[in-house]
């Protein structure tokens, strides 16, 4: 696959989630590249809508499932509107797969702690699909997920079904709740006091709006885990997607190709600082 062209991919599901988010399921028109394309869980695509633009958009369907590619997306600007405009059967633009994935590898043997927020739990999927289909290889799993608001949640069918399966606990907080919300009230960083944990065991991978990311590595830090342990998906505005044009850059990192998912040890000094 040529990485600096979009191949046309064709829309086979369009679910809405909730108000301003959809999720699409894509295929490749051309058989070939849909044979070859491979992925890892907490890689990107960019999803380009002819004539307007392209976006970057985690894969959050199952690595070991590559017949379909699903792509949440939510609705905030001129390229998500134009794709939120398209229907089944439609075509759009998709090369990848970019950045850097969640590591799992390293994770195996080891109690796993997802921890997102908002619309931060699509990266995450991949890999807690990736984690339930090699269960045994993995200790305990927590899944901590917190939204604004009970109308924010998406994928509730997942956690719930999750949160059945041994070994794994699923926590769902909003900061804001409503008669019809059963889980907790407030942020997601207290719900890191419900969970049990070895702190010495324990990986963390940690996806969401970066002000709740920096609350979260504190809160995972004065609980003893240590920063080599903590793995964060970050965004930045993004147009080439190879590491070419420093849209992304943080710093000595391109979040296009060192990114999205980074160690916190490696870049401490400079996430730590705010609006950068
Ligand atoms: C590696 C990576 C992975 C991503 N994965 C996903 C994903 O799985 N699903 C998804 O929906 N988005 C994801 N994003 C964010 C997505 O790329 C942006 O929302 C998108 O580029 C916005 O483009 P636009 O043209 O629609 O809006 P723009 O016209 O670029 O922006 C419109 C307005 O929305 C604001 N805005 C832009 N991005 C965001 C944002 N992320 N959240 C809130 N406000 C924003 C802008 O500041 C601006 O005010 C990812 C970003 C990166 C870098
Ligand atoms: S998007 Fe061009 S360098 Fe990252």
């Amino acid at each position: 696959m040529n990485h600096l062209m979009p191949h046309p991919a064709e829309i086979i599901e369009k679910r809405q989630e909730n108000e301003n988010t959809y999720t699409f399921r894509l295929r490749f028109c051309e058989e070939e590249v849909q044979r070859h394309y491979r992925f890892l869980p907490g890689q990107f695509n960019m999803l380009y809508a002819f004539g307007v633009g392209e976006v970057p958009i985690t894969l959050v369907s199952d690595p070991m499932d590559t017949e379909f590619l699903d792509h949440t997306i939510r609705i905030v600007g001129n390229v998500t509107q134009a794709l939120a405009r398209l229907h089944v059967g439609d075509k759009l633009g998709l090369r990848g797969p970019f950045g850097s994935a969640w590591p799992l590898d390293k994770a195996q043997g080891h109690d796993v702690l997802v921890l997102t927020g908002g619309l931060g739990c699509a990266p995450s999927m991949g890999a807690i699909r990736y984690i339930m289909r090699h269960r045994s290889s993995y200790g305990k799993l927590a899944i901590l997920h917190g939204v604004k608001a009970p109308s924010d949640l998406i994928y509730q069918k997942k956690f719930l079904e999750w949160g059945k399966i041994p070994n794994t606990e699923v926590f769902l907080s909003a900061d804001q709740a409503d008669r019809t919300w059963k889980h907790k009230v407030g942020l997601v960083t207290h719900l890191l006091d419900q969970v049990n944990f070895d702190a010495g065991r324990v990986l963390v991978m940690m996806c969401g709006p970066e002000i709740m990311m920096r609350f979260a590595v504190k809160e995972c830090l004065v609980k003893g885990i240590q920063a080599d342990a903590i793995y964060l998906a970050l965004e930045r505005n993004m147009k080439c997607a190879l590491g070419f044009c420093g849209h992304c850059q943080l710093g000595p990192q391109f979040i296009c190709k060192d990114g999205p998912v980074l160690c916190y040890d490696k870049i401490k000094n400079i996430f730590d600082i705010k609006e950068v």
